[in-house]
Parts: structure tokens; sequence; C-alpha cells
């Protein structure tokens, strides 16, 4: 198979990474890809206009592309998967109806209230007026969701009425999130642990990944700003068989099969992300793609031929119920530029060594590739992945190799996965 894998980010490199295992690969190209990616690998950002149909459907058949992988949720939400359908080219994500999921909040509150899924309850406000007004009297913490994509950026977990009425001034008056601030969420504030749990779906069936947990503060002790995530680590303990369970019949079922009956079976991936509160789980967010870095461990976990799953998944159908997970851990440690995720420096060298070991794995993030040299041009730099018996030993082999490979300008946190030790 020639294969076109959209995305620059690490979840991409670790894809990247797990696929070139496949035999059904014959070719792989990625657009518009990082510095972790060959020059003959990476199509150029200005070769076709990814929000363009007729520029990618012309793309991809004039490049004889026989399947195509979508990463990051823009695409999907745009309608990628339904355009490729137009010309019979199979893609690994959900069509557009159903990545709107994503796409807008209220979209997955209303489905989940319909399919019955557990999730905080929440009321939809079209004008700054009637939000503050509901505002009134309600017990803190609130969660505030600007209802389209944000780019991770659009929720307030507010403490006070003040912060609460600063969020809906920032997404009703400032509009910073353009139009994505028509409309807001006002959510019951979830107590517990979070989790992501991934589904591969072709439409049917379902099959689960290995449960993970990330770390989403900049700083030691889940302290400092919101990130796009710092680390992560799967499977993860706190996730036992009978709260599994619950995801499955609670969640995942429901979801699919309240999808599939509308008329819009879901395939592609699914990614829940839970809160548990005594032994209970409750949905936060659903997200139409992989989530980053969550997938970075995840991978290192997968037994099973992961081109052969999303070909299928992208068919409509699997020709096996269960997939493989290999047994042990895998744990994730970001590194960043410094300043993440404030203002920080591009153009970082990055000068390091090859793992030493075939247990630990550098994905690529924010890196690109200057005349020989790899230079960061983002905020998440590398992944830093390490598979390993326990959980303690993939942390140790993740800042061991931290430890001695620096990169100036750069930081990453020293405990990731320590909740779980
Ligand atoms: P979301 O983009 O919906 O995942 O929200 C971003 C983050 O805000 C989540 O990962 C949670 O940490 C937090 N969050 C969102 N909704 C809630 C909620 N109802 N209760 C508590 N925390 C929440
Ligand atoms: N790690 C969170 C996300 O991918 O949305």
């Amino acid at each position: 198979m020639k294969v076109l894998l959209i995305g620059n980010g690490g979840r991409e490199s670790a894809i990247a990474y797990k696929i070139k295992q496949s035999k059904l690969l014959s070719e792989l190209k990625v657009f518009p890809g990082n510095g972790g990616f060959s020059k003959e690998e990476i199509i150029p950002k200005n070769t076709f206009d990814l929000k363009n149909k007729e520029s990618v459907q012309n793309f991809v058949t004039q490049e004889k592309f026989d399947f195509i992988i979508v990463g990051p949720e823009e695409p999907l939400v745009d309608g990628i998967t339904d355009w490729m359908e137009e010309i019979s080219i199979p893609c690994f994500g959900p069509s557009k109806y159903c990545a709107n999921i994503e796409g807008s909040k209220d979209f997955a509150k209303k489905l989940m209230k319909e399919f019955e899924v557990p999730t905080a309850s929440y009321e939809t406000f079209y004008d700054y007026e009637n939000a503050i007004k509901y505002l009134q009297n309600k017990k803190m913490p609130i969660v505030i969701k600007a209802d389209g994509l944000a780019a991770g950026k659009g929720v307030t977990v507010a403490l006070s009425e003040k912060e609460a009425i600063n969020a809906l001034e920032s997404i009703f008056i400032e509009r910073k999130f353009g139009s994505s601030g028509s409309k807001v969420i006002i959510e019951e504030f979830m107590e517990g642990e979070e989790a992501s749990i991934f589904a591969i779906c072709d439409g049917n069936n379902f099959l689960v990944l290995p449960a993970a947990q990330d770390h989403k503060r900049a700083l030691d002790g889940d302290l400092g700003p919101n990130t796009g995530g710092m680390g992560a680590y799967a499977p993860a303990p706190i996730l036992n068989a009978e709260i599994l369970e619950k995801v499955k019949e609670k969640i995942f079922k429901p979801m699919l099969n309240g999808l599939k009956q509308k008329g819009y079976p879901y395939k592609g991936l699914l990614y829940a992300g839970i809160m548990i509160n005594n032994n209970e789980p409750k949905v936060v967010e659903f997200n139409a793609r992989f989530g980053d870095p969550e997938t970075q461990a995840i991978m290192l976990l997968l037994e099973d031929d992961l081109l052969r799953i999303m070909f299928e998944s992208a068919k409509g159908k699997f020709t096996s119920d269960k997939i493989n997970i290999k047994k042990g851990f895998s744990t994730i440690v970001v590194l960043a530029a410094s300043g993440y995720p404030g203002d920080y420096p591009k153009g970082i060298e990055i000068n390091i060594s090859n793992p030493e070991n075939n247990s630990t794995f550098i994905f690529h993030a924010g890196t690109q590739t200057r005349e020989d040299k790899i230079v960061s041009n983002g905020g998440r730099i590398l992944g830093i992945t390490s598979f390993a018996e326990t959980l303690q030993q993939s942390v140790d082999l993740c800042y061991h190799y931290l430890n001695n490979n620096h990169v100036q300008n750069s930081y990453f946190r020293k405990d990731i996965a320590g909740r779980a030790l």
C-alpha cells in the first residue's frame, strides 16, 4: 500500500514508527511531517491545500495513494474522509458528521444525553447575558467551554464567579476563539482522576487500546499552565478491569450503536477523555483522533499490525475481534522549548544521540530539517518514549536518556507517571 499520513506532531511520528513495521506498507509519505521524517518521505507544505476538497482529491489521485491516515482533528472536521469517499480512497478517520463529536461540544453533549452516556450536566448558551444570568447562585468550580475547535484552549475550569465571567467575556465579547465564540457550554465540575481511552472503530465493532493518562500542566506536581501534554503513560494502573468494562458498556457501546442507528456509523478512532470518581467513569470529552502524547506511549504496546487494523476500520470490517497488546508499560516524557506554552524560542539546534538500548525511542514533534541540521519549530520538540516490564523501569529509561542528552533552551517534567508509581 502507498500510504499518505497527514500531520506533523509526535503522534504522527509514533503512528509512522508503528505502520513501518507492516508488511502491507510499500511506501509512506507524510504531509507536512517534521524533522524526524526523511526528505523522501516528506511532502512539502505548499504541494496542496488541505483545506480545499478539489486540491486534496487531485493530489491523492495523481499520486495514486491507496490509503490515507489522518492524524489531527481539523481535516476530519473539515470532511476529508467524505472527500476521499467520493473518489473511493479509503481514509482512516470518521466522517465529517461523526468528527463533529470533537468539532462541537454542544453536538457531543446532545448525543451523550440522547444515548444516556454518563457525563457532566450542562446547558448551552448563545449569548453573554443569558450565560451570565445562569451563573448566579451556581456552585463553584464550574466549567466554561467554547463550542468549536479551539486548539485545546477553549475550556476554563473557573474556581470563582469572576473567573467564569472573564471566560465568558473572552469567548462572547473578545471573540478569542473566533467562530467557536457563538455558542458556549456551561458544565458541572467533575472531581476525580482523568484518563484517555481510545477505541478503533469499523462502524459496527470497536477495539479498545490500553488506557493512558497524560500530564496536561507544564510544571511538576501538575502545576503551571495547561499545555498540549507534557508526558503520558500506559496502561494506566487506575483503569482496573471493572472500570474498563464500564467504559466499554456505558460509554463506547451506546455512543457507537446510537450513531449507527442514526445512519452515521463511526469509523476511525474514538477518543474518550474520562473522569473516574468512585470507580465510575464519566465522559469529559470525545475526540475524533488519536491523542498526543498518549499515542506515542500506546504505539510501543501494540503487538498487531496497526496498518491492517486501520485499513479494516476504514473499509468497515475488522477481521478479528481482539487486538494483541504486549505485557509491560510505556512512558513518554516530552521535551519542550523553554517558555512553552507561553512564548518560546524556535530554531533550537537538536544534537542528540540515538538511544543506547532498543526500548527507548525518540519521536519528533516540533522539529524541522534545516540544511542538514534538525532544529525546533514548535513548543513540544521531542517525545522520549520507553517500553519496559514495569512502569518504573519505563520511566527510568526515559529519564536516563534525558539526563544524558541535553538540549539547550528546553525543559521537561521530572515527575511523569509519578502519581501511578
Ligand atoms: P476538554 O477540552 O473538554 O477536554 O477540557 C480540557 C480539560 O478541562 C480537561 O482535560 C479537564 O481537565 C478539564 N475539564 C473539562 N471539563 C471538565 C469538567 N466538567 N469537570 C472537571 N474538569 C473538566
Ligand atoms: N492529550 C490530549 C489530547 O490529545 O487531546
